[in-house]
């Protein structure tokens, strides 16, 4: 059996984009994290996406409250706003951010490929994780022209030239 260190370390190095998961606290503000989990689960009979969120997460205990969540899958120029994301008490991380509401009054980031609105279809809570499966109720793309922030080995990083 290999350490919690070295599973990190492995891990790591899948390269993978980056998504704001958000939903709104019980008063109605946004809330929101950075996520590298976020994976295509199926797209037939219901389109199903899924991210795995830590259950100490401040965001864990909104998302299962309010029974929805938003996916904005993040551009080059939204890094500043993914640090923020990540630095800043979960009250305050959206000041400075731009965003707006979605059909379904979640929050989404402007600087994205694509903004998701989800229902939770299912929760699955395994060890420290709890695998949020989101039945998708909008998705709406932006500007085709935008490349994806992109994370690896512990830093953020543009993506390279197509090879074939
Ligand atoms: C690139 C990157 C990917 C991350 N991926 C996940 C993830 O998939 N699931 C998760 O729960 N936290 C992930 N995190 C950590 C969260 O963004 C967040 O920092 C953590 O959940 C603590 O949130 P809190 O301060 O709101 O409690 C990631 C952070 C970074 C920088």
């Amino acid at each position: 059996m290999i350490t919690p260190v070295e599973f990190k370390g492995a891990m790591g190095l899948l390269c993978s984009g980056v998504s704001a998961v958000t939903t709104t606290a019980e008063n109605g503000a946004p809330r929101g994290i950075i996520v590298s989990s976020l994976t295509s689960l199926s797209a037939d009979p219901t389109p199903l996406l899924l991210v795995c969120i830590n259950r100490s997460s401040s965001l864990h205990d909104d998302i299962a409250a309010r029974g929805k969540f938003g996916v904005s899958i993040l551009s080059e120029d939204a890094h500043d706003d993914s640090a923020r994301l990540c630095a800043y008490q979960p009250e305050k991380r959206f000041d400075g951010i731009s965003f707006f509401w979605g059909e379904y009054r979640v929050p989404l980031l402007t600087h994205a490929l694509v903004n998701i609105e989800c229902s939770v279809h299912e929760a699955i809570t395994r060890q420290t994780h709890t695998i949020f499966i989101g039945g998708m109720l909008s998705a709406s793309k932006q500007d085709l022209d935008k490349k994806p922030l992109v994370y690896f080995n512990k830093s953020y990083r543009s993506i390279a030239k197509s090879i074939c």
